[in-house]
């Protein structure tokens, strides 16, 4: 499986990005990974979205988002791009290995976040998105704190901030998960409906 489809003219730079990171031992997180997790969807893309960190799915798999959080994302994407079925997006995460004790999740630490970085700068230099999702208050913080700034630079893309899937998946299918889920639809779609 292919989850990641790329411009021919990116191919080199994406090679190159992956050739700089798939062996990767800036943080202690390389020991608990099974590989690092680059993201899926398209490169260039319209929209970015940036995770927290992959779970057990994504570090067996190898693509963001692709255990049950990722299907409540993909059915936000879906209806939110439901008059801009054209936009293309890519998926990446805060840190691309997964954080892990004892084969629980973890929350990643500011120091794996930092180690991650220029990962994530050098992803969205190369998907030139024109805006950037930030699912979650890890992915939020780390954005606002260490990514918004390139070499001193500001890189200056619109960007939002959604509940993270996983949340809406704790909420299940109460009220307050519709309404959640409704409302992420809906912030989405707007912001999408502004890049026109
Ligand atoms: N949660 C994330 O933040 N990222 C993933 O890739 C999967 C679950």
């Amino acid at each position: 499986m292919n989850l990641i489809q790329i411009d021919p003219k990116l191919d080199k730079q994406f090679t190159r990005l992956k050739q700089g990171w798939v062996n990767c031992h800036n943080c202690k997180l390389h020991k608990c990974r099974t590989q690092v997790v680059f993201g899926r969807g398209q490169l260039p893309a319209d929209v970015l979205f940036l995770g927290e960190a992959p779970g057990e799915s994504e570090d067996l798999l190898g693509y963001a988002f692709v255990g049950k959080a990722g299907k409540i994302l993909d059915k936000i994407i879906y209806a939110a791009f439901y008059n801009e079925p054209e936009y293309s997006y890519f998926i990446t995460n805060t840190v691309g290995c997964r954080p892990t004790y004892k084969g629980k999740n973890e929350t990643p630490a500011e120091k794996h976040i930092d180690a991650c970085k220029e990962r994530v700068v050098d992803t969205i230099l190369l998907a030139q998105p024109r805006l950037v999702v930030c699912l979650g208050k890890i992915a939020l913080s780390a954005w606002k704190k260490h990514l918004y700034k390139y070499q001193d630079k500001e890189i200056t893309i619109p960007y939002i901030h959604l509940r993270h899937p996983a949340y809406l998946l704790r909420l299940g299918h109460t009220q307050e998960g519709t309404r959640e889920f409704d409302a992420s639809v809906n912030k989405l779609n707007k912001a999408i409906e502004g890049l026109a």
